[in-house]
């Protein structure tokens, strides 16, 4: 992967779906019983607490009618927003575990006629999903955890973008506060190893198999050589929680974010985020239409 010290193309697949499936991204966003309405409310309710610049982000409204194919939905958060906007939707996870519990949200709102979920592998999505032209093929916070996202990028343009077909992705920043704060406590400051460590502690539960980070040009190049055209780039998200007081669902600011102003912060998180969102388009995209 260019501009990386570390890559993890030499990791299984096999291990990446351990991973999710043992413990499902989001999968303790609530305390209700999992699976219940109130469970599910309290998930997205907390995502877009910690994560507020993903609706603006996706722009669920303006996939209404539209067809939309999400990579990586995990329990379905941003999937459940595209259907209730009135997108139909195709969403793929590796991950049986959070597949089963985003097919039962599906049904628990009533959207289950407008979302087909699918197990697969995003490096091989064509095996699994029909290909065809999508207006929107959108992704958030996936296609860094893949061995190989060059493939994933190959799979899309190949089969399910063409030239009207707008691709959204978030994948995480290089040069983000969280990487200095996990190289300089955890890793002790040996900055060479910055990748093993970033991919150690990137998630909530430790030791996530595959964890790239990409900087604006890393992340250009990347795009631009599957055929890709970046339209916007942008930087948000920095998580500002005492940790202690997050996992029980209380929301205390951390040092230094809690006597930052608000101007200050948003400056802050739009240098130094978490989340390198880029949207593109795919002049170069082979799929096709169907009826
Ligand atoms: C950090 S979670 C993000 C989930 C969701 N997009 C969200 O924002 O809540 C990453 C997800 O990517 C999925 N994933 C990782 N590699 C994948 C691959 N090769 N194909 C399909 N899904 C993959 C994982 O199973 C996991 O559910």
């Amino acid at each position: 992967m260019a501009g990386h010290a570390t890559t993890f193309t030499d990791t299984s697949i096999d291990r990446v779906r351990e991973y999710w499936n043992s413990r499902p991204c989001n999968l303790r966003h609530s305390p209700a019983p999992v699976g219940s309405r109130e469970y599910f409310d309290q998930v997205e309710a907390r995502k877009y607490l910690v994560e507020p610049h993903i609706p603006g982000f996706a722009e669920f409204p303006r996939w209404d009618g539209k067809r939309v194919l999400e990579i990586g939905c995990g329990l379905g958060t941003d999937t459940m927003n595209f259907a209730r906007a009135g997108a139909r939707i195709t969403a793929v996870d590796l991950s049986s575990r959070s597949l089963e519990l985003a097919r039962q949200r599906a049904e628990v709102f009533g959207v289950q006629d407008r979302v087909t979920f699918i197990e697969a592998d995003a490096e091989r999505l064509s095996e699994f999903v029909e290909p065809a032209e999508y207006d929107l093929v959108y992704s958030f916070g996936v296609i860094h955890h893949t061995p190989h996202p060059d493939r994933v990028l190959e799979q899309i343009r190949k089969h399910f973008a063409g030239p009207r077909t707008t691709f959204k992705m978030m994948v995480y920043y290089r040069w983000a506060w969280k990487v200095f704060a996990i190289v300089l406590g955890e890793a002790h400051g040996a900055f060479w190893k910055l990748d093993q460590a970033v991919a150690r502690s990137s998630e909530a539960q430790t030791g996530c198999p595959v964890t790239y980070t990409y900087t604006k040009d890393s992340v250009e190049r990347l795009l631009n050589g599957s055929g890709f055209r970046v339209e916007d780039v942008f930087v948000d998200h920095i998580f500002p929680y005492r940790v202690p007081d997050y996992v029980k669902y209380r929301y205390v600011k951390a040092w230094p974010f809690s006597w930052l102003p608000a101007p200050a912060m948003r400056a802050l998180e739009h240098r130094l985020g978490w989340h390198l969102c880029v949207t593109a388009s795919c002049p170069g995209g082979e799929a096709t239409r169907q009826a």
